[in-house]
Formats: C-alpha cells, structure tokens, sequence
C-alpha cells in the first residue's frame, strides 16, 4: 500500500513536472525560427565562396571557405581560439558517435588547449583543395546564425546553437590556395553533422539548403537553410532532378548528354556515367572547383563542338587553365551559344548561358570557363563555382531532389538582391 502510493506520487510529480515543462515552454517559449541565412562573399583571388560564421564567447566572426562536399565544420584552434563555452566531448560519448569518431584523442602538450586534450574524440579532417589530412578533436562551441522568419518573408533575429559540433584542427592544415584570411571550411554534404543537417535537426525544420553565390565581390549572396530562399530570391520555378549521394557524402546528378547552341555534342555514352555513383550519371557538384572541370576526352571533345559552334568569333591562343578563348572585341556573354546539360530526360535541362560560361580571362580575352579534369576525376564532370553563380540552386534532401533555375539573370534579379541586416538583434536559444 505505501509503496503504491509512494509509486503514486512518483508518477504524479513526474506528471506534474511534464506540465510544467510543457507549460513554462509555452510562456517563455524559445524563439523558432522558420529558416536561417548565412550571407556569401566571392573572394576575388581565387573566385572561390566565404561565408562569415559567428561563434564562440565571446561571439567571433569567422571566415570560413564554403564546401559543398564536406562532411563538417573544422576549423584552425591552434591560433588564437578563445571561448568561454568550448567544450570537448569525452570519447565514446554520443556526440563522439554522432560525429562518427570512434577512437580517443592524445594530447602530447603538457598545457590542455581547445584541440589539445586527453581522453576526447579525434576525427579525420581532410583540406578540400590539397587533399592532405590532419587529426582533429571533435568540439563543441556555441554559433549564432540570423533567422528568417513569417515563412521566408523576412530576417529575423539572430539565434544560437550553445553546443554546435565541429572538428578543431591544427594549422598546418589550412596550408593551399585559399582566400585570404580563412580560418576553416564549412562543410555542406549529406552527413550527421554538417551544417545544414545539424541546423535542420537542432530547429526541427526540413532538411534543405539553397545556395545562392554572388558573381561580384562586391555584393554578397546566400546560403538559406530550411526555406527556398526569400522571397523573391527566385521568382518563377526551378528545373528539379534527382541527387544522389556519395559514399562521403557528395552530391551527385544525371547528366545524360550536353548540348550547346540546342545540338548535342557528339559524346560518348559511357563517358559520361560515373562508376563511383553505380552508373547514375556524371555530374557532381563542387564550391571548391573555381569551374566546371570535365573528364579529359569529353574535355576536348566539347571544346572543338563549342569553338565550332562560336565560328563567327576570332580566337586567340588559350591562356591556361583554359583551353578555348577569342578576342573580346567581338564577343561578348550575349553572342556566345548557350550550354544545356540535359538531366534525367531530354526536357529537364540546366542552361548555362555567356554570363557562367565565359571569362574574361584577361583584358581583350575571354575564354570559355571550363578546364580539363585529367583522366581520372572524380566524376566526368564536377560543375564549378563559375557556373553556380547567380543561379538558385536548391538541395531538397527529404525529396532527394535539386532544382536549379538557371541564370537568375535572366529573370531580372542575382543572388545579390538581398541585404543582411545588422548584427544588433539577438536571441538566445533556451535549452
Ligand atoms: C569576416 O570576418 C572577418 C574576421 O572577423 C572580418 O575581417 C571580415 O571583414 C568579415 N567579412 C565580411 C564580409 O563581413
Ligand atoms: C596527456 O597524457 C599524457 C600521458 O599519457 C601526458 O604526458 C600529457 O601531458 C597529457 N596531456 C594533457 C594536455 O593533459
Ligand atoms: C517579402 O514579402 C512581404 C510581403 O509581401 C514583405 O513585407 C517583405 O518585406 C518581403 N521580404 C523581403 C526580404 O523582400
Ligand atoms: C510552375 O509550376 C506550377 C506547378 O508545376 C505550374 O502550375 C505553373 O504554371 C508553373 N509556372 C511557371 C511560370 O512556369
Ligand atoms: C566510346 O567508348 C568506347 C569504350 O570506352 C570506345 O571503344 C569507343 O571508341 C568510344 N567511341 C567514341 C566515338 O569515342
Ligand atoms: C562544324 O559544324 C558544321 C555545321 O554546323 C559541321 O558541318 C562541321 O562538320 C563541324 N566541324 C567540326 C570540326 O566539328
Ligand atoms: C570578329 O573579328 C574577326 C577578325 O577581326 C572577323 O573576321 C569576324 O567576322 C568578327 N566576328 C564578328 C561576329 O564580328
Ligand atoms: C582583337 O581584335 C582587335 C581588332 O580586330 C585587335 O586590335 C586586337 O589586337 C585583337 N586582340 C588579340 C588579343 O588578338
Ligand atoms: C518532353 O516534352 C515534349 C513536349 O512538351 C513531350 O511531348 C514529351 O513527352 C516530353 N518527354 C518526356 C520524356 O517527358
Ligand atoms: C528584364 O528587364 C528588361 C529591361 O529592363 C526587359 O526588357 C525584360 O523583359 C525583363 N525580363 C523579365 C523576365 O522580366
Ligand atoms: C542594399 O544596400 C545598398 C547600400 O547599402 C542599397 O543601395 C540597396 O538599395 C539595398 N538593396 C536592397 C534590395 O535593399
């Protein structure tokens, strides 16, 4: 009898806290945002995306090279890493797992510093551009983000995660061609733990991003997350294809052929199906590729179809990486044939016209802004940053989707369309 009533209570406190709970929710409930934008700067230098992240105690902006493919957030900590609310997860932890780490982390300095501890998880980080690798801690720190609030209306404030998992790494990684400055990557792929997954699991909203790049290093883009954009980011609709993921994560889809000025370039089938992605079709796409890099015979191939197809046009010997270019004097982004890589049918086609296809290379020449991949890249093709820019591009993950809509240009607006307020406003996450 006494210990029912003693389980009585038990319940009835545990009850009474639940309404509690629910109750001091609904009061004081935490901000929820419906989305969250990240602005994006072009670095002139390199024609490669940053994008500032605001972290740590007290708040730091950090600027970080945008990579589509990689698995995390990781940044350099052995310089200047001061935070009141850094924290490393003991390994085995859940968070360890989280991360996929399984193996326990050793510190040779006698003083702890953030990446430098005992008995915390260590990861596996790898430099996008070189491809050289570095044991990193798994950490966590707290990371404010602006939110878009009223369903992709407007700004809203900012919000932060306290306990954003990341990768810290020595310095010696951040060693290669990145723009100035930079103090990490920030990773996009389809992983547990990076960016858009853990700001999609830890708001509860869809798991989607957009990506927005700027063509100026004047005006910023953006990546959202969580929403398609503002509105009127995009105004009209957007072509949709299939993604599928790599093994690491990577974001892949069909290109079938390519046509330029609406003929298909005499390609070869097979050349065009990656056997990394179990014949899917060979499209990846990259923010650490400045352009669109094909698979060396389709290179050549398509190069002699597009300078065939631009006869009217005097060319000039190619300046590298290029390997097609022509006098400016008479040409300009609105005489040179567009580019369709034509997806899962013939009718489901992204259209690259002059803007994302030619570059002034150098005063008086502009050069068609593809390189030659080799003959071993990692898909037969990896579409660059130049043929990202000012074009939507939305990765859909619950529907597994893509939709691009093309030059944004064409619609009269860019990526650049849009100001981010100012930092003045901020609310903390409750947690
Ligand atoms: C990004 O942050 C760095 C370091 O705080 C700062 O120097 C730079 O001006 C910021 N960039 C932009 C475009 O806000
Ligand atoms: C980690 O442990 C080793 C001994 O196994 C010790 O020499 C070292 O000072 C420790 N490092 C830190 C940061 O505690
Ligand atoms: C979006 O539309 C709403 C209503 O039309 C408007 O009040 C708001 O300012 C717009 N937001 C932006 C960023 O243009
Ligand atoms: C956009 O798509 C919707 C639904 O598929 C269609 O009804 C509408 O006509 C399309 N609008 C444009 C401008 O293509
Ligand atoms: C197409 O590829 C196959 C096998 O790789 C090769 O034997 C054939 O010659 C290629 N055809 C053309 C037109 O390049
Ligand atoms: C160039 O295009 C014309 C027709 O557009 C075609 O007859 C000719 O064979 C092409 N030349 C090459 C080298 O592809
Ligand atoms: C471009 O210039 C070359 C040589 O100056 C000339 O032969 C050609 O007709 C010009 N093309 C156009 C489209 O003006
Ligand atoms: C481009 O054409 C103009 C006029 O035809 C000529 O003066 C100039 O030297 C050419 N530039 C190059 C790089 O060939
Ligand atoms: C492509 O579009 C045409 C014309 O709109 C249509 O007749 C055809 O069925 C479409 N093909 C596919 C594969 O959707
Ligand atoms: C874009 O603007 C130009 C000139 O201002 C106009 O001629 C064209 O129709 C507009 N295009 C669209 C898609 O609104
Ligand atoms: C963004 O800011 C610039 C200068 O601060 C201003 O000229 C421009 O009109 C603003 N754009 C929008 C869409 O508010």
């Amino acid at each position: 009898m006494a210990s029912s009533i003693f389980n009585f209570l038990l319940t009835f406190l545990a009850l009474s806290n639940l309404v509690f709970l629910s109750q001091s929710q609904a009061t004081s409930a935490p901000f929820k945002p419906d989305g969250l934008a990240l602005p994006v700067f072009k670095d002139s230098a390199t024609g490669l995306h940053i994008t500032n992240i605001t972290k740590r105690t007290p708040q730091q902006s950090i600027p970080l090279l945008i990579d589509l493919n990689g698995k995390f957030l990781w940044l350099n900590c052995e310089k200047n890493y001061l935070s009141s609310t850094y924290l490393a997860p003991f390994c085995h932890s859940t968070q360890c797992s989280r991360f996929g780490s399984h193996s326990c982390n050793k510190c040779f300095s006698t003083t702890p510093r953030p990446g430098c501890h005992n008995n915390t998880c260590a990861v596996t980080t790898t430099n996008p551009l070189t491809s050289q690798t570095a044991t990193s801690e798994v950490a966590q720190d707290s990371l404010s983000i602006q939110s878009i609030t009223q369903s992709g209306s407007n700004f809203g404030p900012f919000v932060t995660i306290r306990h954003f998992l990341f990768a810290c790494s020595p310095s010696s990684l951040l060693q290669g061609p990145f723009p100035n400055n930079i103090q990490g990557v920030a990773g996009l792929a389809h992983g547990s733990v990076s960016l858009p997954i853990q700001l999609a699991s830890h708001f509860g909203f869809p798991r989607q991003f957009s990506l927005c790049l700027p063509s100026s290093s004047q005006k910023n883009g953006a990546i959202y997350f969580g929403t398609s954009g503002l509105n009127g980011t995009h105004t009209g609709n957007l072509t949709y294809t299939p993604i599928i993921i790599g093994s690491q994560g990577e974001y892949f889809i069909p290109v079938r052929s390519i046509r330029v000025n609406n003929r298909p370039v005499p390609l070869n089938h097979s050349s065009l199906i990656s056997t990394r992605t179990r014949n899917f079709g060979g499209g990846m796409i990259s923010t650490t590729a400045p352009y669109t890099a094909l698979e060396h015979n389709i290179f050549t191939t398509f190069t002699q179809f597009f300078a065939n197809q631009s006869s009217g046009v005097s060319q000039v010997n190619p300046i590298s990486p290029f390997g097609l270019c022509f006098n400016s004097s008479n040409s300009s982004s609105t005489n040179v044939p567009n580019i369709d890589f034509v997806m899962q049918n013939k009718n489901v086609t992204w259209t690259i016209v002059g803007t994302n296809s030619v570059v002034e290379a150098r005063p008086g020449v502009s050069c068609l802004a593809f390189v030659d991949g080799g003959q071993n890249p990692k898909a037969p093709i990896v579409i660059g940053v130049y043929q990202l820019e000012d074009n939507f591009v939305e990765f859909d993950l619950v529907r597994s989707r893509l939709g691009v809509s093309s030059s944004l240009l064409s619609r009269n607006t860019s990526c650049s369309n849009f100001n981010f307020t100012s930092k003045s406003s901020f609310v903390n996450e409750m947690e």
